[in-house]
Protein backbone atom coordinates (compact mmCIF):
# COMPACT_ATOMS: atom_id res chain seq x y z
CA UNK A 1 0.00 0.00 0.00
CA UNK A 2 1.65 3.23 -1.04
CA UNK A 3 -0.48 5.29 1.55
CA UNK A 4 0.12 4.05 5.64
CA UNK A 5 -1.78 5.64 8.39
CA UNK A 6 -1.30 5.75 11.51
CA UNK A 7 -2.93 6.26 14.85
CA UNK A 8 -0.60 7.36 17.64
CA UNK A 9 -0.91 10.28 20.57
CA UNK A 10 -3.88 11.61 19.47
CA UNK A 11 -2.51 11.80 16.15
CA UNK A 12 -3.89 10.37 12.97
CA UNK A 13 -1.17 10.19 10.26
CA UNK A 14 -1.34 10.04 7.00
CA UNK A 15 2.54 9.06 5.03
CA UNK A 16 2.62 9.23 1.49
CA UNK A 17 4.83 5.76 0.19
CA UNK A 18 5.72 5.43 -2.94
CA UNK A 19 8.93 6.94 -3.62
CA UNK A 20 9.68 4.78 -6.57
CA UNK A 21 7.50 6.91 -8.40
CA UNK A 22 8.18 10.11 -6.56
CA UNK A 23 5.23 9.64 -4.40
CA UNK A 24 3.10 10.38 -7.36
CA UNK A 25 -0.89 9.66 -6.13
CA UNK A 26 -3.21 6.85 -8.09
CA UNK A 27 -6.80 6.74 -7.46
CA UNK A 28 -6.49 4.15 -4.99
CA UNK A 29 -4.00 6.48 -3.04
CA UNK A 30 -6.28 9.17 -3.41
CA UNK A 31 -9.37 6.73 -2.16
CA UNK A 32 -7.29 5.99 0.85
CA UNK A 33 -6.39 9.27 2.18
CA UNK A 34 -10.03 10.48 2.08
CA UNK A 35 -11.70 7.49 3.86
CA UNK A 36 -8.34 8.34 6.48
CA UNK A 37 -9.82 12.26 6.06
CA UNK A 38 -13.12 11.15 7.01
CA UNK A 39 -12.08 8.94 9.92
CA UNK A 40 -10.13 11.39 11.20
CA UNK A 41 -12.77 13.82 11.37
CA UNK A 42 -15.47 11.56 12.63
CA UNK A 43 -13.58 9.84 15.20
CA UNK A 44 -13.13 12.31 18.49
CA UNK A 45 -10.12 10.12 19.77
CA UNK A 46 -8.54 12.22 16.50
CA UNK A 47 -7.07 15.36 17.97
CA UNK A 48 -4.85 16.49 14.61
CA UNK A 49 -3.88 15.03 11.47
CA UNK A 50 -0.29 14.73 10.08
CA UNK A 51 0.14 14.65 6.66
CA UNK A 52 3.88 13.28 5.23
CA UNK A 53 6.23 12.40 2.17
CA UNK A 54 9.62 10.83 2.24
CA UNK A 55 12.70 12.26 2.41
CA UNK A 56 13.48 14.76 -0.49
CA UNK A 57 9.48 13.99 -2.17
CA UNK A 58 6.76 15.13 -0.57
CA UNK A 59 4.37 13.63 -3.97
CA UNK A 60 4.96 14.90 -7.66
CA UNK A 61 0.82 14.83 -7.78
CA UNK A 62 -1.04 13.23 -9.90
CA UNK A 63 0.22 9.84 -11.75
CA UNK A 64 0.53 11.27 -15.44
CA UNK A 65 0.27 7.85 -16.53
CA UNK A 66 -3.37 7.82 -14.55
CA UNK A 67 -4.32 11.12 -16.70
CA UNK A 68 -3.70 9.43 -19.48
CA UNK A 69 -5.15 5.67 -18.74
CA UNK A 70 -8.58 7.87 -17.32
CA UNK A 71 -9.16 11.42 -18.70
CA UNK A 72 -12.20 11.91 -17.26
CA UNK A 73 -12.33 12.02 -13.48
CA UNK A 74 -16.56 12.02 -12.59
CA UNK A 75 -17.29 14.23 -10.00
CA UNK A 76 -17.22 11.21 -7.47
CA UNK A 77 -13.79 9.65 -8.63
CA UNK A 78 -11.29 9.41 -6.04
CA UNK A 79 -9.32 12.39 -6.78
CA UNK A 80 -12.40 14.45 -5.72
CA UNK A 81 -13.47 12.56 -2.83
CA UNK A 82 -9.81 13.75 -1.39
CA UNK A 83 -10.51 17.06 -1.86
CA UNK A 84 -13.78 17.47 -0.53
CA UNK A 85 -12.71 15.14 2.67
CA UNK A 86 -9.83 17.83 3.25
CA UNK A 87 -11.43 20.81 2.67
CA UNK A 88 -14.12 19.92 5.31
CA UNK A 89 -12.12 17.54 7.86
CA UNK A 90 -12.55 20.16 10.91
CA UNK A 91 -9.39 18.32 13.18
CA UNK A 92 -6.20 20.53 12.45
CA UNK A 93 -4.23 19.39 9.63
CA UNK A 94 -0.25 19.18 9.86
CA UNK A 95 1.99 19.16 6.72
CA UNK A 96 5.23 18.15 6.60
CA UNK A 97 7.03 18.65 3.68
CA UNK A 98 10.49 17.25 3.18
CA UNK A 99 10.50 17.51 -0.62
CA UNK A 100 9.05 18.45 -4.07
CA UNK A 101 5.55 19.44 -3.66
CA UNK A 102 4.28 19.49 -6.96
CA UNK A 103 0.73 19.25 -8.38
CA UNK A 104 -1.56 18.21 -6.18
CA UNK A 105 1.04 17.80 -4.10
CA UNK A 106 1.45 21.72 -3.80
CA UNK A 107 -2.33 22.76 -3.96
CA UNK A 108 -3.18 20.02 -1.00
CA UNK A 109 -1.04 21.95 1.51
CA UNK A 110 -3.57 25.67 0.46
CA UNK A 111 -6.08 23.57 2.97
CA UNK A 112 -3.71 22.71 5.35
CA UNK A 113 -3.45 24.67 8.67
CA UNK A 114 0.03 24.25 9.67
CA UNK A 115 2.56 23.44 7.15
CA UNK A 116 6.15 23.02 7.47
CA UNK A 117 8.95 22.83 4.86
CA UNK A 118 12.45 21.66 5.11
CA UNK A 119 14.83 24.26 3.17
CA UNK A 120 14.91 21.74 0.16
CA UNK A 121 11.06 21.95 -0.78
CA UNK A 122 9.38 23.85 -3.18
CA UNK A 123 5.83 24.11 -4.71
CA UNK A 124 5.32 23.71 -8.34
CA UNK A 125 1.96 24.05 -9.98
CA UNK A 126 2.95 23.33 -13.45
CA UNK A 127 -0.24 23.05 -15.15
CA UNK A 128 -0.74 25.02 -18.12
CA UNK A 129 3.30 23.78 -18.95
CA UNK A 130 0.92 19.80 -19.06
CA UNK A 131 -1.84 21.61 -21.21
CA UNK A 132 -3.88 21.67 -18.10
CA UNK A 133 -5.67 24.08 -15.63
CA UNK A 134 -4.80 24.72 -12.16
CA UNK A 135 -7.25 22.03 -9.64
CA UNK A 136 -8.11 21.91 -5.77
CA UNK A 137 -9.36 25.70 -5.81
CA UNK A 138 -6.00 27.24 -6.30
CA UNK A 139 -7.27 29.66 -8.34
CA UNK A 140 -9.67 31.08 -6.04
CA UNK A 141 -7.11 30.96 -3.06
CA UNK A 142 -3.86 31.61 -4.54
CA UNK A 143 -4.52 35.42 -5.74
CA UNK A 144 -5.87 36.12 -2.31
CA UNK A 145 -2.96 35.06 -0.36
CA UNK A 146 -0.13 36.12 -2.79
CA UNK A 147 -1.98 39.08 -5.03
CA UNK A 148 -2.73 38.62 -9.01
CA UNK A 149 1.21 39.37 -10.16
CA UNK A 150 2.72 36.34 -7.83
CA UNK A 151 -0.43 34.36 -8.55
CA UNK A 152 0.28 33.99 -12.19
CA UNK A 153 3.87 33.80 -11.91
CA UNK A 154 3.15 30.64 -9.92
CA UNK A 155 -0.10 29.14 -12.17
CA UNK A 156 0.36 31.27 -15.18
CA UNK A 157 4.36 30.60 -15.92
CA UNK A 158 4.10 27.77 -13.76
CA UNK A 159 7.37 29.43 -11.27
CA UNK A 160 8.05 27.22 -8.63
CA UNK A 161 7.08 29.07 -5.22
CA UNK A 162 10.76 28.40 -2.95
CA UNK A 163 10.42 27.39 0.65
CA UNK A 164 11.17 30.96 2.56
CA UNK A 165 8.38 32.75 -0.11
CA UNK A 166 5.92 30.03 1.23
CA UNK A 167 6.33 31.26 4.55
CA UNK A 168 6.07 34.90 3.66
CA UNK A 169 3.67 34.28 1.32
CA UNK A 170 0.95 32.98 4.18
CA UNK A 171 1.59 29.44 2.66
CA UNK A 172 3.59 27.82 5.28
CA UNK A 173 4.52 28.77 8.82
CA UNK A 174 8.20 27.15 9.30
CA UNK A 175 11.02 26.56 6.76
CA UNK A 176 13.22 23.80 9.29
CA UNK A 177 16.32 21.62 7.88
CA UNK A 178 15.14 18.40 6.19
CA UNK A 179 15.85 16.08 9.14
CA UNK A 180 13.64 18.47 11.61
CA UNK A 181 10.94 18.84 9.62
CA UNK A 182 8.56 15.88 10.65
CA UNK A 183 9.92 15.87 13.80
CA UNK A 184 8.82 19.35 14.32
CA UNK A 185 5.68 18.74 12.74
CA UNK A 186 4.89 15.96 15.21
CA UNK A 187 5.50 17.56 18.01
CA UNK A 188 2.81 20.57 16.60
CA UNK A 189 0.48 18.13 15.69
CA UNK A 190 0.37 15.84 19.45
CA UNK A 191 -0.30 19.67 20.97
CA UNK A 192 -3.28 19.22 20.39
CA UNK A 193 -4.16 16.27 22.12
CA UNK A 194 -4.29 18.12 25.54
CA UNK A 195 -5.68 21.40 24.33
CA UNK A 196 -9.72 21.63 24.76
CA UNK A 197 -10.90 19.73 21.88
CA UNK A 198 -14.19 21.48 21.69
CA UNK A 199 -12.39 25.01 21.04
CA UNK A 200 -10.14 23.79 18.79
CA UNK A 201 -13.06 22.04 16.52
CA UNK A 202 -14.48 25.09 16.84
CA UNK A 203 -12.10 27.46 15.82
CA UNK A 204 -11.26 25.14 13.03
CA UNK A 205 -14.51 25.65 12.10
CA UNK A 206 -14.72 29.49 12.43
CA UNK A 207 -11.70 29.78 10.46
CA UNK A 208 -12.93 27.95 7.27
CA UNK A 209 -16.09 29.08 7.92
CA UNK A 210 -15.76 32.23 5.15
CA UNK A 211 -13.95 30.50 2.61
CA UNK A 212 -15.30 26.89 2.63
CA UNK A 213 -18.33 27.13 0.62
CA UNK A 214 -15.63 29.08 -1.93
CA UNK A 215 -13.24 26.47 -2.27
CA UNK A 216 -15.59 23.64 -3.38
CA UNK A 217 -18.07 25.94 -5.37
CA UNK A 218 -13.68 26.43 -6.99
CA UNK A 219 -13.18 22.83 -7.13
CA UNK A 220 -16.33 22.12 -9.23
CA UNK A 221 -15.52 25.02 -11.34
CA UNK A 222 -12.22 24.30 -11.93
CA UNK A 223 -12.51 20.17 -12.51
CA UNK A 224 -14.93 20.92 -15.92
CA UNK A 225 -12.13 22.93 -17.36
CA UNK A 226 -9.50 20.42 -16.08
CA UNK A 227 -11.61 17.52 -17.56
CA UNK A 228 -11.61 19.59 -20.94
CA UNK A 229 -8.20 20.45 -21.28
CA UNK A 230 -6.85 16.51 -20.31
CA UNK A 231 -8.52 14.99 -23.43
CA UNK A 232 -6.73 18.37 -25.48
CA UNK A 233 -3.81 16.76 -27.88
CA UNK A 234 -1.44 19.67 -26.22
CA UNK A 235 -2.07 17.96 -22.72
CA UNK A 236 -2.11 14.37 -24.40
CA UNK A 237 1.48 15.22 -25.90
CA UNK A 238 2.71 16.76 -23.07
CA UNK A 239 1.81 13.94 -20.85
CA UNK A 240 3.31 11.28 -23.17
CA UNK A 241 6.77 13.77 -23.84
CA UNK A 242 6.95 13.51 -19.80
CA UNK A 243 6.34 10.09 -19.34
CA UNK A 244 8.31 9.17 -22.75
CA UNK A 245 11.18 11.43 -21.18
CA UNK A 246 11.72 13.23 -24.73
N1 LIG B 1 3.41 10.52 -12.40
C1 LIG B 1 3.91 9.34 -12.79
N2 LIG B 1 5.21 9.04 -12.66
C2 LIG B 1 6.02 9.97 -12.12
C3 LIG B 1 5.55 11.21 -11.69
C4 LIG B 1 4.17 11.48 -11.84
N3 LIG B 1 3.63 12.62 -11.42
N4 LIG B 1 6.60 11.91 -11.20
C5 LIG B 1 7.68 11.14 -11.31
N5 LIG B 1 7.34 9.96 -11.85
C6 LIG B 1 8.20 8.80 -12.14
C7 LIG B 1 9.11 9.05 -13.32
O1 LIG B 1 8.43 8.77 -14.54
C8 LIG B 1 10.23 8.09 -13.02
O2 LIG B 1 9.78 6.77 -13.33
P1 LIG B 1 10.81 5.67 -13.96
O3 LIG B 1 11.90 5.53 -12.94
O4 LIG B 1 9.95 4.45 -14.10
O5 LIG B 1 11.29 6.27 -15.25
C9 LIG B 1 10.34 8.15 -11.49
O6 LIG B 1 9.08 8.63 -11.02
C10 LIG B 1 11.41 9.11 -11.02
O7 LIG B 1 11.11 10.40 -11.56
P2 LIG B 1 12.25 11.40 -12.10
O8 LIG B 1 11.59 12.43 -12.92
O9 LIG B 1 13.34 10.61 -12.73
O10 LIG B 1 12.82 12.01 -10.71
P3 LIG B 1 13.58 13.39 -10.50
O11 LIG B 1 14.12 13.35 -9.11
O12 LIG B 1 14.52 13.67 -11.62
O13 LIG B 1 12.43 14.52 -10.57
C11 LIG B 1 10.26 15.46 -10.07
C12 LIG B 1 11.42 14.57 -9.58
C13 LIG B 1 9.14 15.36 -9.06
C14 LIG B 1 10.76 16.93 -10.15
C15 LIG B 1 9.83 15.00 -11.47
O14 LIG B 1 9.62 13.59 -11.42
C16 LIG B 1 8.58 15.64 -12.00
O15 LIG B 1 8.60 16.78 -12.44
N6 LIG B 1 7.47 14.86 -12.02
C17 LIG B 1 6.24 15.26 -12.67
C18 LIG B 1 5.52 16.24 -11.80
C19 LIG B 1 4.23 16.72 -12.43
O16 LIG B 1 4.23 17.31 -13.49
N7 LIG B 1 3.12 16.44 -11.73
C20 LIG B 1 1.79 16.69 -12.17
C21 LIG B 1 1.39 18.08 -12.01
S1 LIG B 1 -0.28 18.32 -12.52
Amino acid sequence: MSIKTAFIEGVASIEIARPEKKNALTEAMYQAMAEALKMAHQDENVRAVLITGQPGIFTSGNDLEDFLQRPAPSPDAPVFQFMRALVQCDKPLVAAVTGAAVGIGATLLLHCDLVYLSDEAHLAMPFTRLGLVPEFASSWVLPQLLGPARAAKALLLGDPIGPQDAVDYGIANAVLPAGEVLPHARRVAERFRTMPAGAVLATKQLLRRSSRAAVLEAIEVEAEEFRRCLVSSEAQQALQGFLRKT
